[in-house]
């Protein structure tokens, strides 16, 4: 069997997860908004998994709205938040290393006459409190010009690096703004207390905790305004209509509770998995870590190999059994180097020589060890290649 190390791009379903999912989609498949007593257990699962989810956030269920997935989430807090009902604010900021989710939905806004500002990372992904600060504008001339939203991602799933997001919102809040937080690789991976973080909202997505697909859930903090981007029905308290998908839901709680109770012990144990990669790679001639190594995602080893085409070396890692990628499944195939690498001020060739190696609750030492052993010999036998192919070429130069 292949060794599964894309664990950021998508997870197996748990059984728990499953086995709660299935009586919803067989027997008790009633629509939540039935008044038949089918129609109120059908209710009645609903509004347990959002407490469940709730408190895995630390949050109060009508601070949940359930939605299709994590992008649907990004887009409903950068559109919704931004909406004319909402704000009078036209200004948002954000990162240059989020998900296409939230920097299509800026220029999206930009299109429709909204100022939006993106601010720089550092070379290990950080964003910095001072560049923030400086992109913010609360003394503006008119309420129009003032900052409405900031967005910036709790974990980057591309380069694994952990924002300050505390720090940045407190920033925010200090100006007027609001503060969203695009938390799909932290949810279930690493603690989220949303008053802690002192977020206004924050995206996850039930797929990246072994949670099924197809859904998601945005926290609103009580008091902020937000619009809907689905209307219809007045399901999840008007903010999102359509009918519930009560199985995904309900996976979606059971995934994130249990993923938040095995934090304390699982997060130690793939940490130190992720260590032990991320060392033996940087033993091999060339090879660099993409992204911060103390504030990173305990499952995620971004590295990159001189001389390597990282989407050659994803499709040699498969064919010995190993299945990574390159970054962001949504932008694989992409002949372009990675908005996140470049950001970081990585020119296309380095680039270009990325794997994402992300981890799961189920990868083992041996695992690691299997793939140390046969990492080597794949490397180098890729340089050759591209060498053979391109002498005294690009590559080859790459590496003297
Ligand atoms: C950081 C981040 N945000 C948003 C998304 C989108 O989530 P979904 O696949 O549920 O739409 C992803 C998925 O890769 C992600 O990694």
């Amino acid at each position: 069997m292949a060794v599964y190390l894309d664990n950021a791009a998508t997870t197996e379903v748990r059984s728990e997860a499953l086995d709660a999912m299935l009586p919803l989609m067989r027997g008790d498949y009633a629509n939540p908004s039935s008044a038949h007593s089918a129609g109120q257990r059908a209710r009645r699962a609903l509004d347990a998994a959002r407490a469940r989810t709730a408190a895995a956030l630390g949050a109060h269920p009508d601070e949940i709205v359930f939605t299709g997935s994590g992008s649907e989430a990004d887009c409903m807090a950068i559109f919704g938040l931004s909406a004319p009902g909402a704000s009078q604010r036209r200004h948002l900021i954000t990162s240059a290393i989020e998900h296409h989710a939230v920097l299509h939905a800026a220029d999206t806004l930009r299109a429709r006459g909204h100022a939006v500002t993106i601010v720089p990372v550092d070379a290990q992904g950080f964003v910095h409190a001072d560049a923030l600060a400086e992109a913010l504008r609360a003394r503006a001339d008119s309420a129009e010009d003032a900052t409405m939203l900031v967005s910036i991602m709790h974990a980057n799933n591309e380069i694994g690096t952990i924002e300050p997001i505390a720090r940045l919102a407190a920033i925010a809040h200090e100006h007027g703004a609001l503060f969203h937080t695009d938390a799909v690789q932290t949810a279930g991976h690493i603690p989220i207390d949303v008053a802690q973080l002192g977020i206004d909202a924050l995206s996850l997505s039930a797929h990246k905790f072994e949670g099924p697909k197809g859904v998601g859930a945005l926290y609103v903090r009580k008091g902020a305004c937000v619009e809907p981007l689905i209307v219809g029905g007045a399901q999840e308290g008007g903010r999102r209509a359509g009918t519930e998908n009560v199985a995904g839901i309900v996976g979606l709680s059971v995934a994130l509770d249990l993923a938040v109770h095995e934090i304390a012990s699982q997060s130690v144990h793939i940490a130190a998995l992720r260590d032990a990669l991320i060392d033996g790679a940087l033993a091999l001639p060339g090879a660099s870590l993409n992204g911060a190594r103390e504030e990173r995602l305990p499952n995620n080893a971004s590295l990159r190999f001189e001389g390597v085409d990282g989407q050659t070396a994803v499709l040699a890692l498969d064919v010995a059994g190993f299945e990574a990628s390159t970054g962001s499944a949504c932008a694989s195939g992409s002949l372009e180097p990675s908005h996140v690498l470049s950001a970081l001020g990585l020119p296309p060739g380095q680039a270009r020589g990325t794997v994402r190696f992300s981890l799961g609750r189920t990868t083992s030492a041996d695992d690691i060890a299997r793939l140390l052993s046969r990492l080597p010999g794949t490397i180098e036998k890729l340089r050759a290649l591209a060498d053979a192919l391109n002498p005294g070429g690009g590559l080859a130069r790459a590496r003297e």
